[in-house]
């Protein structure tokens, strides 16, 4: 059995995944914490995991009724994100592999995110397009097996993501932005106002919603911002960048010739982009909303499948807060 450890941003997630799949997982959401600042605040962030992450394993052990003995490493994120925070991971990580003498796992976070489909009932088979849609990451991916993944397109600017929390800060729903402005969008009405589709219409993969953001701050500003328009603006982003998502998932399934499309990262939680997905012509496999965000059970399930594998830097007391995920 894998221990995985997260602690790349505001949560502090730990897991154990073996042979039978996901045996326990336990979240601690720092989202009290960052709450009063409209953001993530890294220093705090760090102290936060440092204060939360000994007794969340401690618990988890207990709770799951898992011996040291019962452990055959210590799986843990090593980037991409916060410097601070992986530090935190990554010092609990070591140190705890070292005093039980277990092997300890450096893992990409967006590795986690890519194989996260796998912690659900069927699994997809290799091969397939993956949409990995985070807070810092929107990229589409082609996947061929294990550490095979070739880079389609990514995002030239802002993450989905960050627009999304971006245009939420934008409309005064605070942190965290992306499910409040989801919720609000429920309440709007399509057509009161009238965005751009960025870069539709050109052939590339890539992604740029920082003009989508913009045009939103314009129309916002323009407009008598009643709580109606705010509804209405909120669906209106939400729809256009959904629109987005799902056209390039149709190119990029046309340019793959894949049958199957994977869905992750914390989009990957938005429910308008999940029922518009299904109007593709390919077999969708999403992971249910709690591991499409940060979770440790996709890391322990990626050290889980690596155990064997020699490990791909960083190893050492060392992480990455940018690191590409390395393609094939
Ligand atoms: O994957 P994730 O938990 O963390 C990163 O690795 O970045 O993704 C977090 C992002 C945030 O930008 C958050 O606003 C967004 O995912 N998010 C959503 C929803 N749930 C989370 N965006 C839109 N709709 C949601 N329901
Ligand atoms: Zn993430």
């Amino acid at each position: 059995m894998i221990l995985g450890i997260e602690t790349s941003c505001d949560e502090t997630a730990v897991a154990l995944y073996g042979e039978l799949g996901l045996v326990a997982q336990k979240i601690y959401s720092q989202v009290a914490l960052h709450e009063p600042f409209g953001g993530v605040v890294p220093e705090l962030a760090a102290r936060d995991h440092l204060q939360r992450l000994l007794p969340l394993i401690d618990q988890i052990l207990r709770d799951a009724q898992v011996q040291v003995a019962d452990l055959q490493g210590i799986a843990y994120t090593a980037g991409p994100g916060l410097a601070g925070a992986l530090l935190v991971g990554v010092a609990v990580a070591q140190g705890l592999a070292r005093a039980w003498n277990l092997p300890a796992l450096p893992i990409h976070h967006l590795e986690g995110h890519l194989l996260a489909p796998y912690l659900e009932t069927p699994p997809p088979v290799f091969p397939f397009t993956a949409l990995l849609v985070s807070g810092g990451h929107t990229q589409l991916i082609a996947v061929t097996q294990l550490g095979q993944y070739h880079l389609l397109g990514e995002s030239l600017d802002d993450a989905a993501g960050e627009a999304f929390d971006k245009t939420a800060k934008l409309l005064g729903l605070g942190y965290p932005g992306g499910p409040a402005l989801a919720r609000l969008a429920q309440q709007g009405r399509l057509g009161h106002f009238s965005l751009p589709k960025p870069l539709l219409d050109r052939h590339s993969l890539d992604f740029s919603f920082s003009g989508l953001k913009t045009a939103v701050r314009l129309a916002w500003e323009k407009s008598p911002q009643t709580p109606q328009d705010r509804a209405d603006l909120a669906c209106e982003f939400e729809a256009t960048l959904v629109h987005v998502l799902v056209e390039k998932c149709r190119r990029a399934l046309a340019k793959t010739g894949h049958r199957r499309l994977i869905v992750s990262g914390g989009v990957g939680a938005n429910q308008r982009l999940r029922t518009a997905l299904t109007t593709l012509d390919a077999e969708l496999y999403f992971p249910r909303p709690l591991f499409c965000t940060d979770n440790a059970a996709m890391i322990a399930l990626v050290g889980y499948w690596r155990r064997n594998l020699p490990s791909p830097p960083p190893s050492g007391l060392t992480v990455h807060a940018r690191w590409p995920l390395p393609s094939g």
